[in-house]
């Protein structure tokens, strides 16, 4: 097969990977350059056939190493570090909360010490129509903002939480384990990233609680204001899905969302797996 080639997207973030072999792409060349679509264009689509968890495992070996994510029962029996996320909406309302969390924008994992660096999710079973999932660009929001901004948040610190009264919907019950394991974390509310050394605004809509050092009213009309230039639909670009595809986000730079749009009974279930990642700074 040809080399892989990388189409950038008419769109503030994104670019689609062409001719890739995917199981050659934790090859050390493959896997450099995908890695280097991914810093630089944020989201990265990889059309092609669907994928067992384990050969879903063996590809997402080319962006890091894969970790378990914390909700138990979303593992995969067979290859625990693949997730299935069954997001179908049902009449009888048993529907996944997480599915209908996931409609705010957010950052996955952003209350673990050490976030995921990037998410892939593969597309198993999807409804006949919406469900597109939507990409912020967060180097794009950091810049849009005004020069006085940057410099009051230049330096803060904002606490992450499993569940915060920010969010609009409430997550899914944790076990006790699961709850042990995630204490409140602190991360800076601008990212440096690692690779590009381009700075980010580090949100997440579902899970920032509050600035440090601020009271309750200041830090969330702050983090109104903030929240406000990520709704632009400029920074936006929002991904439909072909059955097979497999979309990776960078975490460290983006937020994303769902529509939750689609007909109800039809089922949208995707694999997912999260790559380790670093301490924010
Ligand atoms: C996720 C997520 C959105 C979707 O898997 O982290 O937010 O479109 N998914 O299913
Ligand atoms: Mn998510």
């Amino acid at each position: 097969m040809a080399a892989p080639r990388v189409i950038p997207l008419d769109a503030p973030l994104g670019a689609r990977i062409e001719d890739l072999d995917r199981e050659s792409a934790s090859s050390p060349a493959v896997a450099a350059l995908l890695n280097r679509a991914l810093a630089e264009h944020l989201l990265v689509v990889v059309p092609g056939e669907r994928m067992t968890p384990q050969q879903m495992r063996d590809f997402s070996s080319a962006f890091g190493a894969a970790q378990r994510q914390l909700l138990r029962y979303k593992r995969s029996g067979e290859v625990p570090e693949v997730s299935v996320m069954v997001s179908t909406l049902m009449d009888d309302g048993s529907t996944d909360k997480t599915a209908l969390r996931a409609e705010d924008w957010h950052t996955d994992d952003s209350y673990m010490a050490m976030p995921a660096k990037a998410t892939l999710l593969h597309s198993i079973e999807i409804p006949s129509r919406g469900g597109s999932t939507w990409f912020c660009n967060m180097h794009s929001v950091y810049d849009a903002l005004p020069e006085a901004t940057r410099q009051r948040i230049d330096g803060l610190r904002a606490i992450h939480a499993y569940d915060t009264v920010r969010a609009r919907n409430r997550p899914s019950e944790r076990t006790s384990q699961e709850i042990a394991e995630t204490p409140d974390v602190e991360h800076p509310l601008v990212r440096t990233h690692p690779d590009t050394g381009r700075k980010a605004l580090y949100l997440n809509f579902n899970r920032l609680d509050r600035i440090v050092g601020m009271d309750r009213e200041e830090s969330d009309a702050l983090l109104d204001e903030l929240a406000e230039e990520a709704r632009r639909p400029e920074h936006h670009f929002g991904h439909r899905w072909t059955l097979g595809d497999v979309v990776i986000w960078d975490n460290r730079a983006t937020m994303h969302r769902v529509d939750v749009d689609y007909p109800a009974g039809e089922h949208r279930i995707m694999q997912r797996v999260l790559i380790e990642g670093d301490k924010p700074f």
